[in-house]
């Protein structure tokens, strides 16, 4: 009997039950103990190009939660099909708060757009860290656009339909929403250019490759501004202070051109509770940041009251979200 060979089995199993373990807290990022989150940098994934509307809104939060939560937070682009493409891969990342999406209405509006071809699905693959946002959009086309007045586009588009080229960030989009909601208000089919966000977007608008985009205001308020594209219409109901002069759709004739752009911050289904309410609770220190308000009201929009920026409060309007949308979007043959 060697009582050595069966005690070293055992010290064998033992070391590598000890090694897998270690394994296991290493795939998951840092330390994966929720009481210690966060302890390491925190990935935030934008699913548009950098330099547009969502990527703006993220750069603009992600320094004072950085903050707040003592840890960094890196904003990685992520683009691809309307947004779908990033809030894919975050819904498959481990749960452990390490990885946090930021998405928009899209978010809302992706279930109806693809259907069975959705990868993931926005609630149950999910859990909600709270609204950031929500941000006006408005219609605007090449600074040489024949038309001058929203009147003028609608008349213009109608007599022209497919020879005009719209840009959008891509199915599931703010910019195609509204843009479906405009086109379908005028009766028209117009030419879709789309692409990997509206960044890119605006550098085609601006060099007056496409003619007209629906878009954030926190992407067109400077370009507005400067007069390097024109402005035709606001699609909330009321005028806008940062914008003054610009009509809203409804006062132009087209009140069902009507959508503002939520915005949210996600993990993924699974997360525990105390990380997401680190989360929120940092999120909620950023929208009380007098510099995120400041920048925020240059660009036409505010931060949520602290009220809305919870789990709770996003869970539900991104439910009710995804029933309109759904209906809308239906109603319009998908
Ligand atoms: C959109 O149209 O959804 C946005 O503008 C996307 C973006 O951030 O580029």
């Amino acid at each position: 009997m060697n009582p050595v060979g069966p005690r070293k089995v055992v010290a064998t199993s033992a070391a590598l039950a000890g090694l897998s373990l270690v394994l296991a807290a290493c795939s998951s990022g840092a330390g994966n103990d929720p009481a210690s989150y966060p302890d390491d940098d925190i990935e935030v994934v934008v699913p548009f190009a950098a330099g547009g509307p969502t990527d703006t809104v993220t750069r603009m939060i992600a320094e004072p939660m950085a903050e707040e939560l003592g840890v960094q937070l890196v904003v990685q682009n992520v683009e691809g099909a309307g947004g779908t493409v990033g809030a894919g891969q975050v819904a498959a990342e481990d749960p452990d708060g390490y990885t946090v999406l930021m998405h928009h209405i899209g978010m809302s509006t992706a279930p109806a757009l693809y259907g069975e071809q959705l990868a993931y699905d926005p609630v149950e693959d999910f859990e909600t860290v709270g609204l950031v946002t929500e941000v006006p959009m408005t219609v605007i086309a090449r600074s040489d656009f024949e038309p001058d007045t929203f009147e003028d586009f609608v008349t213009y588009v109608q007599e022209h339909e497919s020879e005009v080229t719209m840009a959008t960030a891509g199915e599931g989009a703010a910019s195609d929403l509204c843009g479906r909601l405009l086109t379908t208000a005028l009766g028209v089919e117009v030419t879709v250019v789309p692409y990997d966000g509206t960044g890119p977007a605006m550098e085609d608008l601006v060099g007056r490759q496409v003619d007209f985009m629906c878009d954030q205001t926190t992407n067109t308020t400077g370009q507005i501004t400067e007069g390097t594209v024109k402005a035709y219409a606001v699609t909330t109901p009321e005028r806008i202070e940062s914008l003054p002069d610009l009509p809203t759709t409804a006062e132009a004739g087209q009140p069902d051109v009507a959508v503002s752009v939520w915005h949210g911050l996600y993990v993924p289904a699974g997360t525990p509770p105390e990380v997401v309410e680190k989360l929120t609770a940092a999120l909620q220190v950023a929208l009380e940041d007098q510099s995120v308000i400041d920048q925020m009201a240059e660009l036409g929009t505010t931060p949520v009251d602290a009220e809305r920026a919870t789990p709770e409060a996003h869970t539900e309007l991104l439910t009710e979200q995804i029933a309109t949308w759904g209906d809308v979007i239906g109603t319009q043959g998908g």
